[in-house]
């Protein structure tokens, strides 16, 4: 599934990875038996969260912890969800919550990180001369 230009950040690698979180949420909804899909899912997240802070604290350290207290949080409701469901919970009604927690936080704070992304990398910044 193309990312959709309104939710394009401008950074490749984040880009990327939310482009194929779109793909394993659909994968998600279209599953019959979501469970291996769900471990994906939560797999592919936590490296994703990890990628996008280090992203955002590249250029802003600040945003980069408040970003990843948020992350910690959906982390925590998705394992929340999942242990549920291990305990008997209906996948389905798993898979939608885990999707609609993840589409959620893309359209809502991840978009607010395109300004933050517009910024230039640091190493294309260079030192005043003599601060070596
Ligand atoms: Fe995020």
């Amino acid at each position: 599934m193309p990312l959709p230009t309104a939710l394009v950040l401008g950074h490749d690698l984040i880009d990327a990875q939310h482009d194929h979180l779109l793909d394993l949420i659909a994968r998600l909804q279209g599953c019959s038996r979501p469970d291996g899909a769900i471990a994906d899912m939560v797999s592919f997240m936590r490296q994703h969260f990890r990628d996008e802070e280090e992203a955002i604290a590249l250029r802003d350290q600040e945003v980069a912890l408040d970003h990843g207290a948020t992350h910690r949080v959906i982390a925590m409701q998705v394992l929340d969800i999942v242990a549920g469901m291990q305990a008997g919970g209906c996948p389905d009604r798993a898979s939608r919550s885990i999707s609609a927690i993840l589409l959620e936080h893309i359209v809502t704070e991840d978009r607010m990180l395109k300004r933050l992304f517009s910024l230039p990398e640091p190493r294309h910044l260079t030192l005043p001369r003599g601060t070596e």
